[in-house]
């Protein structure tokens, strides 16, 4: 048995910005009002009138992670692609991805956990690392929401919310860590998963799916909704500040450490206020919290990694140290990671 270190990382953001301001009239909202309830200020965009797709930028990601990794496409085993806004409905993206990099007969494993899909990616990649059945796995997440989302009025509360942008890792092998307290040794100490479906329509894009009375055939004009993303936003808030705090301190109870011990955390962001209200819960310090989402919007499963790359560049994430993450997305789904960086 081995253990999993992340390798290398990269993260790519369109150029477009688009500002607070410049939502104002197309959804009717406000600067102050967004900027109040969610911290965001700006967020990265790409152009919709091009065929730009979610795996192009997931693309630009992976290349910098391998390059940072010194690891040739050759060499990966499995390609895992997390995404909220896929290329198409069918096939999944990591196909798509796995064709532009041009690594063909590589496995291609498309994961559907939205906001969670970095903490649900690192687990199944740490798991095929750690078996030894794969030595090096490329995991992807990536996200145009800017395509997807109700550009009208009727959509503001969840279209000021989003951005678009990914973030790739390379996992590889290193020798297995037993010790974690005297282990400078980078490597991922655990992580930790959940999900609650009882929720699934608390946050959810109804279609292109078929879980509804008519067909494809069938379809009217006001369906047209139905392919926006759908939030009841007081219930992802109240669930998100119980449960993001609540599965970090599973993965440092399993690990026999505390809040204290971890260097940085960088958390998913959906929401500058669920994050204060998590770290409030926990004593974790401002100046151990890394947030993006005043430039970057919520990215979904791109968050995490984005995250940490921005850190890593800024100076503020530095080998040796301990990163405690944690996310909460649609299903409902959540996790937690834990990782000497
Ligand atoms: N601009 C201006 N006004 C708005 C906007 C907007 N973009 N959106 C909603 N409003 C209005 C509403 O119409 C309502 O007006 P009314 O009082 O006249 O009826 C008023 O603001 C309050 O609406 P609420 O929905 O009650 O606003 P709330 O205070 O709950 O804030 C928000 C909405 C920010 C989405 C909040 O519920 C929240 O933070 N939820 C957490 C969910 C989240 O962050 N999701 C991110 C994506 S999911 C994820 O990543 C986990």
């Amino acid at each position: 048995m081995n253990s999993s270190r992340i390798l290398g990382i990269g993260s790519y953001l369109p150029p477009g910005i688009v500002t607070n301001d410049d939502l104002k009239d197309l959804l009717n909202t406000s600067d102050e009002w967004i900027q109040q309830r969610t911290g965001i200020k700006q967020r990265h965009w790409v152009d919709a009138s091009t065929d730009i797709a979610t795996s192009d930028l997931g693309l630009l990601a992976a290349q910098k992670a391998l390059a940072h990794a010194g690891v040739d496409k050759s060499e990966i085993d499995l390609i895992i692609f997390a995404t909220t806004s896929p290329d198409y409905d069918t096939p999944g993206s990591a196909c798509t991805l796995q064709a532009k990099l041009g690594i063909p007969g590589v496995p291609a494993l498309d994961i559907r956990q939205q906001c969670s899909g970095f903490i649900y990616g690192l687990s199944i990649a740490d798991q095929f690392v750690r078996t030894g059945l794969y030595k090096k796995v490329l995991l992807v997440c990536a996200e145009i929401q800017s395509k997807g989302i109700d550009l009208s009025p009727r959509g503001r509360d969840v279209s000021v919310l989003f951005g678009d942008g990914a973030g790739a890792i390379v996992l590889g092998s290193t020798s297995l860590v037993t010790d974690v307290r005297n282990s400078d040794l980078p490597h991922v100490l655990c992580t930790h998963l959940g999900a609650d479906g009882r929720f699934a329509k608390d946050l959810w894009i109804e279609y292109p799916g078929i879980g509804h009375v008519g067909s494809r055939n069938s379809f009217k004009e006001e369906d047209q909704v139905k392919y926006f993303p759908q939030m009841n936003g007081k219930t992802v808030f109240v669930n998100a500040a119980k449960k993001m705090p609540e599965i970090l301190l599973t993965s440092l109870e399993s690990q026999n450490l505390k809040i204290e011990d971890v260097d940085l955390f960088v958390f998913h962001q959906a929401n500058i206020r669920i994050n204060e209200m998590v770290a409030k819960q926990l004593g974790i310090p401002d100046e151990k919290i890394f947030n993006t989402i005043e430039l970057f919007g919520n990215t979904t499963a791109a968050t995490i990694p984005l995250g940490l790359d921005e850190a890593v560049r800024c100076g503020k994430l530095r080998s040796g140290m301990l990163v405690g993450s944690a996310a909460f997305g649609s299903g409902f789904t959540w996790g937690s990671a834990l990782i000497r960086w």
